[in-house]
């Protein structure tokens, strides 16, 4: 579904990602995990179109859409819920999500089908329905923030440290609706510091150090691997 091949991105003179090849499966649940600085959130926003590459492909649905225009990206199946969720904090709950439906118009069933679908999920995101975003708790911003994407309908969902800073009960609640939204047919790419958690629900998992690939295979393999024993464990 989603192809990269050697993929170089720059800050300036700084190589943030250096050739950078990978492969997504529609339907899996893949796992990016690496410490700090690793280049992991610079990989989604090149993804995203927001960043643009030095050299390399990416191919999404067999088509190259290296340095497309974000909202194409966004048009073609691709969904991104930013590390640090960015939602519009002074418009309502509702809005959000709508905002999230923007691509969509004319197709006012579908959106409601998804919402409904949403609500099951996250059944605090229609409670809070006319509450203002930045009054929610940092678990539901992260929710909307999600829902938001989900909005879009991507075919592919990319999430950016969706754990991080929330209490412990978010995060179940967070990965278990990952795991729904798959059952439902949706790919997804994840980029975790939580490597346990996330390569518990992922198919497959890549490990990025100073902006390289350093390890790649299924979730099983890894979590028994040297290079995540040393991750967890310093
Ligand atoms: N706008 C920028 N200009 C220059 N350098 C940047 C910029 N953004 C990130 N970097 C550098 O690129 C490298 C990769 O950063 P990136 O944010 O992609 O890492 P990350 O793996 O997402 O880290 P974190 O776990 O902290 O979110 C880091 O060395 C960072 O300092
Ligand atoms: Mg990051």
């Amino acid at each position: 579904m989603l192809r990269i091949k050697k993929l170089i991105v720059h800050y300036g003179p700084f190589i943030a990602l250096n050739e950078i090849s990978l492969e997504i499966k529609e339907g899996e649940i893949v796992a990016l995990i690496g410490p700090n600085k690793a280049g992991k959130t610079t990989l989604l926003l090149t993804l995203s179109g927001i960043l643009e590459t030095t050299e390399g492909r990416i191919f999404f649905q067999g088509e190259d859409i290296t340095n497309r225009d974000p909202h194409k990206i966004v048009a073609s199946g691709i969904g991104h819920v930013p590390q640090g969720r960015h939602i519009f904090p002074t418009l309502t709950v509702f809005d959000n999500l709508i905002m999230g439906a923007y691509i969509r118009r004319g197709m006012r069933e579908a959106v409601k089908e998804d919402l409904a679908w949403l609500y099951e999920m996250f059944p605090i995101l229609k409670e809070r329905g006319q509450q203002r975003a930045g009054t929610l708790s940092g678990g539901e911003q992260q929710m909307l923030a999600i829902g938001r994407a989900l909005m879009g309908r991507p075919r592919l969902l990319m999430l950016d440290e969706p754990s991080s800073g929330l209490a412990p009960r978010y995060i179940d609640e967070i990965f278990a609706a990952f795991q729904e939204m798959n059952r439902r047919g949706l790919t997804l790419f994840i980029v975790e510091q939580e490597i346990q958690l996330s390569l518990a629900i992922a198919h497959r998992g890549y490990i990025l150090r100073n902006g390289r690939l350093i390890k790649g295979g299924p979730s099983s393999v890894l979590l028994e691997s040297q290079e995540v024993q040393a991750l967890c464990w310093g």
